[in-house]
C-alpha cells in the first residue's frame, strides 16, 4: 500500500512538472515515505533524517510522507527543523498546492488532514513501476479501531472510490496492456459503492470480465466484511485469482475481543468454511499478532490450533507492537519481549511444517505462471502462480529466448518446498502450447 502510495506521489511529482532522479545527490527535494505500522517506526525516521541533516547545506528542500508524518505531525519540524513539509496520506491530493507553497520558499508547510476528510486520492498519473501488475485503491483509510493498530489515525476515515471511477482505471490500465490487476484497501472487502450501484463482490466480476484482463488480486480483507458472495464470485470468475488473505490476527476468542475484532474464532471459522466448500482450490493466507497484552499460553494454544484447522498457505505473524495513541498502549497484563519472541518461533515451526505438508497438493499439478524474474546462475524462471505461490521452473528456452517477464507459462509441478513450488515449462513438451504471449505496454525512447 505504501509503495503504490509513492508511485502516486512520483506520478503527481512528474505531471507537475518535476524529474525523477535515482540518487540523493542529484535532488533539489527529498521526499520520504514512512510507515509506521509496527516496531519503532518514528525513532527510525528521526533516526534516518538526522543522516539527511548533512545535505541542507547545499540547499536542498526535505519533506517527510506517510504514516510518520501524520502521527508525529509539527514535531517532526522541532526535531528536524530541516525538514520543510509534512504530509500524511489523506492529504496528497493537495500535493500540488504544497509544493507550489514549497517552491516559494515557505517553511512549515503541513498536510494533516487526519480523519478530517471525506475525499480520496485519485489520479490518472500514477507512476506504475512494473507494466504487467498494477495497482488501484479502491478504498482509503479505516473506520474498525482495532485496539493495537494505528492506522484509523493515520490514514483516516473510510472511503470510497465510485465503481464507475474504478472501472475506468481499470478499462485503461488494461488497454495499455496491463494483464494482472490488484484491488488494495486497508479493509478492501469493506468497500462500498458510493454511487450504490455494486458490491464489492460485483466489482471483482466486472473487472474480472474486462476483455484482456487475466489476473485479479485483492488485499486485504477484513473477516468481519467478508460475505459469501466473494467467495462464489472466485468460483465462478476464472480471471479472479484463487487466493484470498483474511487476516485472523488471534485464534482466541477472548483475546480478539480484547482487540475489539468484532468476531470470534467461530465466525471466523465459518467463513474459512465456505471457501474450503468452493469447487476452485483457494488459498488461504492469513496475518497474525503473538504476545497481545493479556494473552495467555492457553490463548496462545488457540491459535496454534487454528493454524492447525485453517491449514494456511502463508502467515505473517508479529510480535505485538505498542502503538502510539492506541487503546492497546495503555492495557495491563503486558507480555514480556522474551514470550514473545519464544510464541513466534512457536508458530512460525507450526506453520513451516503445515506448508511443508500442504504444498504437496500441488505435485503433479500444471499451474499458469506469470514470469517475474529470472535465476540465472540456477537456470531457473522465477514466476507466480494465480495462488501467488512463487514457482522456479526450468524451460529449455531459457539460453535462447527465454519467455519474458509479464508472459503467462503453463508449468508442471516436480517438487513442492515449504515456501515455494519448483516446476518444469510444459511449453516445451509436445503436451505445451507456446507460450502464452501477453499484450505488452508500449515502451519507447525519444531520441535529440
Ligand atoms: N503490533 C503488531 N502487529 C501489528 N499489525 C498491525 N498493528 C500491529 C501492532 N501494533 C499487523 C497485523 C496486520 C498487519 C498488517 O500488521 O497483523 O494485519
Ligand atoms: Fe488496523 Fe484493524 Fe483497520 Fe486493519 S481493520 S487497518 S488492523 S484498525
Amino acid at each position: 500500500m505504501n509503495a503504490h502510495d509513492s508511485e502516486k506521489v512520483i506520478g503527481t511529482l512528474e505531471q507537475q512538472g518535476y524529474a525523477r532522479v535515482e540518487d540523493e545527490a542529484e535532488a533539489g527535494l527529498i521526499l520520504y515515505n514512512t510507515c509506521s505500522i509496527r516496531d519503532k517506526a518514528e525513532q527510525k525516521v528521526f533516526h534516518r533524517l538526522n543522516e539527511y541533516k548533512r545535505l541542507q547545506g547545499e540547499g536542498k528542500k526535505f519533506a517527510v510522507l506517510g504514516c510518520v508524518a501524520q502521527q508525529e505531525g509539527e514535531r517532526i519540524f522541532e526535531k528536524a527543523p530541516y525538514v520543510s513539509m509534512v504530509a500524511g496520506s489523506a492529504s496528497y491530493r493537495n500535493l500540488p498546492e504544497m509544493l507550489r507553497r514549497l517552491e516559494a520558499g515557505e517553511q512549515r508547510i503541513t498536510g494533516l488532514d487526519d480523519r478530517q476528510t471525506d475525499l480520496t486520492f485519485e489520479t490518472e498519473f500514477t507512476a506504475r513501476s512494473n507494466p504487467h501488475r498494477g495497482y488501484i485503491t479502491i478504498i482509503e483509510g479505516c473506520d474498525k479501531f482495532c485496539a493495537y493498530c494505528v492506522v484509523p489515525y493515520t490514514r483516516g476515515k473510510e472511503r470510497s472510490r465510485t465503481s464507475a471511477s474504478v472501472l475506468v482505471e481499470a478499462r485503461k490500465m488494461v488497454d495499455v496492456g496491463f494483464t494482472e490487476i490488484q484491488f488494495l484497501g486497508q479493509n478492501v472487502n469493506s468497500w462500498r459503492d458510493p454511487s450504490g450501484r455494486m458490491s464489492f463482490a460485483e466489482l471483482l466480476v466486472a473487472v474480472g470480465e474486462l476483455s484482456g484482463i487475466r489476473r485479479v488480486r485483492f488485499t486485504t480483507s477484513h473477516p468481519r466484511d467478508f460475505t459469501r458472495d466473494i467467495v462464489e464470485a472466485i468460483d465462478a470468475t476464472p480471471t479472479l485469482c484463487d487466493h484470498v488473505h483474511l487476516p485472523v490476527q488471534s485464534g482466541s476468542s477472548a483475546v480478539l475481543k480484547a482487540m475489539a475484532r468484532e468476531y470470534t474464532r467461530e465466525w471466523y471459522l465459518e467463513r474459512m468454511s465456505w471457501i474450503k466448500a468452493a469447487t476452485r482450490d483457494i488459498s488461504i493466507t492469513s496475518d497474525m499478532i503473538v504476545g497481545f497484552p493479556g494473552e495467555t499460553d492457553a490463548d496462545f494454544e488457540q491459535t496454534i490450533t487454528l493454524v492447525g484447522e485453517v491449514k494456511y498457505d502463508a502467515v505473517f505473524a508479529f510480535k505485538f507492537s505498542p502503538r502510539p495513541n492506541t487503546p492497546a498502549v495503555t492495557m495491563a497484563d503486558s507480555i514480556p519481549d522474551s514470550v514473545k519472541s519464544e510464541r513466534l518461533r512457536i508458530l512460525m515451526d507450526r506453520q513451516r511444517e503445515i506448508q511443508r505438508e500442504h504444498y504437496g497438493r500441488h505435485l503433479g499439478q500444471v499451474q499458469e505462471c506469470m514470469v517475474e524474474s529470472y535465476n540465472r546462475s540456477r537456470g531457473q524462471v522465477v514466476g507466480r502462480s494465480s495462488q501467488n505461490k512463487t514457482v522456479n521452473f526450468t524451460t529449455a528456452r531459457i539460453a535462447q529466448t527465454p519467455p519474458p517477464v509479464g508472459s503467462y507459462v503453463p508449468v508442471r509441478i516436480t517438487q513442492t518446498l515449504p515456501n515455494c513450488l519448483v516446476g518444469e515449462a510444459i511449453a516445451d513438451s509436445a503436451e505445451g502450447a507456446a507460450f502464452v504471449p501477453v499484450a505488452r505496454v508500449p515502451q519507447f525512447v525519444v531520441l535529440n
